[in-house]
């Protein structure tokens, strides 16, 4: 186990846990903390050994760049070569918040950080216990989701625990603020030429094109591409072990005849109708927001039964949904 898992409550009132993490953040060493969106694993992002040992404890490929993530928005421009004004309306339109911006880099940022490529991807996260590690540290650190490479992101420090498993060791402290407020992993945009969206997150294409006042580039269509502009559109990613079906309105009938045949079933829906009792149902939130709070929590607890099958009674489509549905359908890729 790390040498600490620290329940942060109020890192206010209490800020010796916070001071630590920093200062094992500016030796080199890993720290989990907890972000808005989701719990990232964090490595000073100058260090570039410590940014190996992300990778290494991840299993994550060389070739898939990490997050930097800063305590300000106005430390962005130390770190990149170009800060157009798009980039300045989005800052301040969205950080602190669920927005990561890719910009060409500087030679400060190595290249172990960006999978040796031109760009860095930059947060400001909006989370308490975030902001006041990063002020602390004193350096940019870099922070991928702090699960094993492909899996589903934690929400929860439990999550962190059960992905990481035995090599929870090589982290040195693990800050746990409870469950994460937004539930998905950031809406990435590329400002590398005409403006991108590169992953959906909560924050929407429409609240990004209100401000940038013109139309976001869709994400290039990576299936047959060699090189990825963002290895996050890889199609399997984001997956529990339990293999997942996706439906539209699952049938109670289908079900109790698949359960009656020995299938372990899990379901999610957000419908109330009856459902076989031999199947684990999770009732679903309405909204968007809330669902998306819910999902990876509701993935990693199925995920520990032993089911055979992960039925997901599709929510419905529309912009507040995008992001759901992109993370459901990697989810659910076999490849
Ligand atoms: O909400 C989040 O973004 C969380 C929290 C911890 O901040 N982090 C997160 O990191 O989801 P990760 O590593 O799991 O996903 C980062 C995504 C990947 O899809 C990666 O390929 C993309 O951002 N990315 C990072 N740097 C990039 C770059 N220079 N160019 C293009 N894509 C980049
Ligand atoms: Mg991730």
């Amino acid at each position: 186990m790390p040498q600490v898992l620290h329940k942060i409550t109020d890192c206010v009132k209490n800020d010796a846990p916070i001071q630590a993490a920093a200062a094992c953040l500016r030796r080199g060493e890993l720290v989990v903390f907890p972000t808005e969106t989701v719990y990232g694993l964090g490595a000073n992002a100058l260090d570039p050994s410590a940014v190996e040992k992300i990778f290494a404890l991840k299993g994550r490929p060389a070739c898939n760049p990490l997050i930097v993530h800063l305590a300000e928005p106005a430390q962005a421009r130390r770190w990149v070569r170009e800060w157009p004004q798009s980039a300045e309306a989005l800052a301040a339109a969205f950080w602190p918040g669920p927005l990561t911006l890719v910009l060409p880099k500087t030679d400060d940022i190595p290249p172990q950080v960006t999978a040796g490529g031109p760009t860095v991807a930059l947060r400001v996260p909006a989370h308490p216990v975030a902001l006041a590690l990063l002020r602390a540290a004193q350096v940019p650190v870099a922070a991928p989701s702090a699960n094993r490479s492909g899996e589903i992101s934690p929400t929860r420090a439990e999550h962190v625990l059960r992905s990481l498993g035995e090599r929870i060791v090589e982290v040195a402290m693990i800050l746990d603020a409870g469950p994460t407020q937004v539930g998905l992993e950031s809406t990435v945009v590329s400002l590398v030429g005409e403006p991108r969206l590169l992953r959906p997150g909560q924050l929407s294409v429409q609240q990004i094109e209100a401000v940038l006042g013109r139309p976001l580039e869709p994400p290039d269509d990576v299936a047959e591409s060699v090189s990825l502009p963002s290895p996050g559109l890889l199609r399997r990613h984001y997956s529990p072990r339990t293999r997942m079906e996706l439906v539209n309105a699952a049938d109670p009938a289908e079900l109790a005849d698949r359960a009656a045949k020995g299938e372990r079933l899990g379901l999610l829906t957000q419908s109330d109708a009856p459902v076989p009792s031999a199947v684990m149902v999770q009732r679903m939130p309405g909204s968007a927001v809330a669902y998306a709070a819910r999902l990876y929590d509701v993935l990693h607890t199925l995920d520990t039964l032993g089911l055979d099958r992960i039925i997901v009674d599709l929510p419905p489509t529309g912009s507040d949904w995008q992001a759901i549905h992109d993370r459901l359908a990697r989810a659910a890729a076999q490849d």
